[in-house]
């Protein structure tokens, strides 16, 4: 007779604090003005200008690693920071609001790909439209978007088997924007994290 015990705890992310007293009339007033540009067209005044996307991975778990069809199994959150020049307020003017969220079926969203994905290319993960629904864009007073999405994603590694079961493997988690036109750019300027992650035994 063994003992074990299975602990579960919750932990909840609570968001932004809002200070003060908030009237539900200036929150629409805000939104109301932060939508009343097109979505479908790049974020810049102008056009010619580039619009970079800062992209931070956060690996969560390594899932699975398959070394003869060199697939990558992961859980992680991508977040993706950018700057849109439409979304920019005067905070004395809606009640002191420095930061809102505006639903991302309702602004302007980058086109990113998974360059080495395997069962699909896209970023992102929803499983239903809820989800989509209630997926968001968090901006700042002075612009700064930023998004995150979090999900399970299989890429194709390079393997080398060659001096299995010793070998090592190196795996790029590659993204592309496939927006032809809008001139973005991608960067990574926190890299990959690898969090809380329960290593994996290969
Ligand atoms: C939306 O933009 C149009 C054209 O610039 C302007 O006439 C209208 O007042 C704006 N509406 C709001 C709610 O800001
Ligand atoms: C837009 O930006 C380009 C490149 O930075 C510049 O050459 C052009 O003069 C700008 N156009 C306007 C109308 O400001
Ligand atoms: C917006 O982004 C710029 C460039 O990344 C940064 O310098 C600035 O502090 C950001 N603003 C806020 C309110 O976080």
């Amino acid at each position: 007779m063994g003992f074990s015990r299975l602990t579960i705890c919750l932990i909840l992310f609570t968001n932004l604090t809002v200070h003060g007293t908030l009237i539900y009339t200036e929150v629409e007033n805000l939104h109301k003005a932060l939508t009343n540009t097109s979505k479908d067209i790049k974020p810049r005044i102008n056009q010619t200008d580039q619009i970079n996307i800062d992209v931070l991975l956060s690996v969560n778990a390594i899932q699975d690693y398959d070394e003869i069809s060199g697939t990558l199994t992961f859980t992680a959150s991508f977040l993706f920071f950018w700057n849109d020049e439409f979304k920019t307020w005067d905070n004395n003017k809606y009640g002191g609001i420095t930061a809102t969220k505006l639903p991302v079926l309702k602004t302007w969203m980058p086109v990113l790909f998974l360059r080495n994905g395997v069962y699909s290319n896209s970023i992102f993960t929803y499983t239903n439209n809820m989800e989509i629904e209630t997926s968001a864009v968090t901006y700042s007073a002075d612009g700064n978007a930023s998004f995150l999405m979090v999900g399970m994603y299989h890429v194709s590694c390079k393997s080398d088997v060659t001096s299995y079961p010793f070998d090592e493997h190196k795996c790029v988690i590659s993204l592309l924007t496939l927006d032809m036109l809008t001139e973005i750019t991608l960067t990574s300027t926190f890299g990959i994290y690898i969090g809380a992650a329960s290593p994996h035994a290969e």
